[in-house]
């Protein structure tokens, strides 16, 4: 029989619900703190910020949410994405291991963020509001989210971090061609982007500055603007679900079962959105499957960071969560892979990390590159520079599994393409990368200015 490469589902085989891990985690995650009262946050304070039904899904325990009929609608322009033996991989690794990858850069926009765009984008919609405002790093959430406003016919404001607005003028086009405004962040539209610009005009920003300008707007707004995040908080971690509930239902196709699912993680939602599910069947069905999640050396918040209670933004507006942390004022450095250098991580990864149900491994820029490379060069697609911690991850472990003289069956998410990140690839090819670990000095440094909270026990 010829062997099968790609395995595809039917538009009917799109999820009809998320799936929620905070139904069965044994380990469920601290309070979200309120950034100046330091107590638990009310949905009075969060309706500021979201619409009340995102607030609802982020405390939801239930196992399963249905997915809108609007949002299915939408999901069906690119899902489900494929799923793909990567074959030729394989055979240039000359590995044992048989690697499958879900691939979540045939979205529009070209990675999974529109999985939890759209849905943010509807329940706004439906409750009235009339504008979004946000941040982005790189570009991808931004483009994401615009094209979800787009679509459901409303305003939205992108905060770009000033470095990635220079570097990269196509992703910035893209989100101006939805129909969205984009400023460079630090801007002078709100008082904290003054602030700094006044301390240092070329400011060149940063994740945390740029949520600090876009809640501000929002909080500002006298409710007219909401504000939209793209990781971190359990809604959107929860929507990216249909990742891993399709790729379960595409193993099942492959004949074969993952000893070992693989994602990198920023703030968390692709990882989860392939793991979470996966997870399921580990604390449900008696599964075994190992969960890897993969940070750059350069902003190591899992391996490195310390598990504390920090706040989401470096303005000190956003709420305060528990979560492995570089610090809230980590400055973070110039790397390629813009989606991965947010100083914190989802809070319930935090949680099943430190209690050992989810493992995680720091890898370099040039070793993420050199499997980026890799990788294109055996199964054509390039990958962004973000997506790439997972190959060079998935790489590792088939060149263990090699070693071992081991079958080992390995999947990992592929979140986007690298097509508009090809200053990053230019620069890897010219030799001009360089690795970067994070100094530990530098952590200490950051961790004295966490905030000091205390739980009534
Ligand atoms: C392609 C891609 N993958 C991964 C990430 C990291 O985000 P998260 O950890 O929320 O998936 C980003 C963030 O911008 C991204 O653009």
């Amino acid at each position: 029989m010829a062997e099968q490469t790609r395995f595809r589902l039917n538009e009917s085989d799109i999820p009809q619900s998320w799936y929620n891990i905070n139904a069965d985690t044994p380990v469920p995650p601290a309070p979200v703190l309120h950034p100046q009262t330091m107590e638990p946050v009310t949905p009075d304070f969060l309706s500021v910020l979201f619409p009340m039904d995102l607030i609802l899904q982020e405390v939801s325990t239930e196992r399963y949410i249905e997915i809108p009929e609007e949002v299915r609608e939408i999901y069906k322009l690119y899902r489900p994405t494929p799923l793909f033996r990567a074959r030729r991989l394989e055979k240039a690794l000359k590995t044992p291991a048989h690697i499958y990858y879900k691939y979540e850069g045939a979205s529009p926009v070209g990675s999974h963020k529109p999985n939890t765009a759209i849905p943010q984008a509807f329940y706004n919609k439906i409750s009235g509001t009339k504008a979004l405002t946000t941040e982005t790093g790189a570009g991808q959430w931004g483009s994401a989210l615009s094209l979800a406003c787009c679509f459901f016919d409303m305003d939205l404001e992108v905060y770009m971090v000033r470095v990635s607005y220079d570097q990269k003028p196509y992703r910035r086009i893209m989100m101006e061609t939805y129909g969205a405004q984009v400023f460079a962040s630090p801007t002078d539209r709100t008082q904290f982007g003054r602030s700094l610009l006044a301390e240092d005009p070329e400011n060149p920003g940063s994740l945390g500055i740029a949520i600090s300008e876009a809640v501000e707007v929002a909080a500002t707004s006298g409710g007219s603007k909401k504000y939209s995040l793209g990781s971190v908080l359990n809604h959107v971690l929860m929507h990216q679900s249909v990742i891993g509930e399709e790729s379960l239902k595409q193993m099942d196709l492959a004949g074969e079962y993952p000893d070992v699912v693989i994602g990198c993680v920023g703030g968390g939602s692709n990882f989860a959105g392939i793991a979470y599910p996966f997870l399921r069947e580990n604390l449900r069905n008696g599964q075994r499957t190992r969960l890897l999640a993969v940070e750059p050396s350069a902003t190591p918040s899992l391996t490195k960071g310390i598990y504390a209670f920090d706040y989401g933004d470096t303005a000190r507006i956003a709420p305060i969560v528990k979560m492995h942390t570089l610090g809230h004022d980590f400055v973070p450095p110039p790397i390629h892979a813009g989606g991965l250098r947010y100083h914190g991580m989802a809070p319930s990864i935090c949680s099943l990390y430190d209690a050992g149900y989810i493992q995680a491994v720091a890898v370099s820029q040039l070793e993420t590159f050199q499997a980026a490379v890799d990788f294109a060069k055996s199964e054509g697609i390039i990958p962004a520079p973000e997506s790439a911690h997972a190959i060079r991850a998935a790489i590792d472990e088939a060149l263990e599994a090699k070693a071992r003289e081991e079958k080992r069956v390995i999947l990992f998410n592929l979140s986007g393409h690298g097509n508009f990140d090809l200053t990053a690839y230019q620069a890897y090819l010219s030799g001009k990368l360089v690795d970067y670990t994070y100094p530990d000095v530098e952590i200490k440094r950051s961790m004295q200015n966490l905030p000091k909270v205390e739980l009534p026990v």
